[in-house]
């Protein structure tokens, strides 16, 4: 298995807002060159252009909506994330959600702009439709344990094993992560030793005393 893909949402949190967006891409950057795992970072969206700007990593919006250019005012515009600088978009997270509808137009649209795409979960089989769908990857993050510091691939082995076996058998080139939790080296061991790919997690980075201490903690067992 080759090294885990690791992307981090900053969600709204408050260190991870403006200039402390740039910080902790760049502590992420230090650490993904020191140990060669890719690391993305989800700023906020009016933060992706000052991070794709400063930091040398791939960014990723936290949504996208399935829009054209048009008379669309509020919404997020393929087109406008790809130029700010994202190279990818987080679709229907928990704290986001869409209808199925909604999740199939954005998948469309960030594919018109050639951004990669994570469409997040809550169970096995909306994992295994979202595979469906053909996205880059699906993230399973188990909404009640997001934020909770109770690492998913300890609290609910199954829900990441059984997204790992579902998602194989409809569409094996989407790549599964999981999320909701992680913080520790064990956490991801446990997170790649079910199965998955890598891992999306906010809180026990983004909110870290020491972010890049935190990073280099969470990798020190691969
Ligand atoms: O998108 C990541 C996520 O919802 C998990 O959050 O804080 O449990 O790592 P957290």
């Amino acid at each position: 298995m080759g090294l885990p893909f690791i992307l981090l949402n900053y969600k709204t949190y408050l260190q991870g807002t403006g200039q402390g967006a740039v910080e902790i891409a760049k502590a992420c950057k230090e650490v993904s060159e020191g140990s060669g795992i890719e690391i993305a970072v989800a700023p906020q969206l009016p933060d992706i252009y000052r991070v794709a700007s400063e930091v040398e990593i791939p960014v990723f919006s936290q949504h996208l909506d399935g829009i054209g250019a048009g008379s669309f005012t509020g919404h997020v515009f393929g087109k406008a994330i790809k130029e700010a600088g994202a190279i990818g978009t987080l679709i229907n997270h928990s704290e986001r959600r869409l209808t199925l509808a909604e999740i199939e137009a954005s998948l469309k649209a960030a594919k018109e702009f050639g951004l990669k795409t994570v469409i997040c979960t809550n169970n096995v089989p909306t994992t295994a439709a979202a595979a469906a769908l053909g996205p880059d990857y699906v993230a399973i993050e188990p909404p009640e344990l997001i934020g909770s510091g109770i690492p998913v691939s300890k609290a609910d082995p199954e829900v990441v094993s059984g997204s790992v076996e579902a998602v194989a058998k409809i569409d094996p080139a989407v790549k599964v992560l999981c999320g909701a939790g992680i913080s520790k080296g064990e956490d991801l061991r446990a997170a790649l030793d079910l199965g998955s790919q890598g891992v999306l997690l906010a809180s026990g980075i983004v909110k870290a005393a020491d972010p890049k201490a935190a990073l280099e903690e969470l990798i020190s067992l691969i």
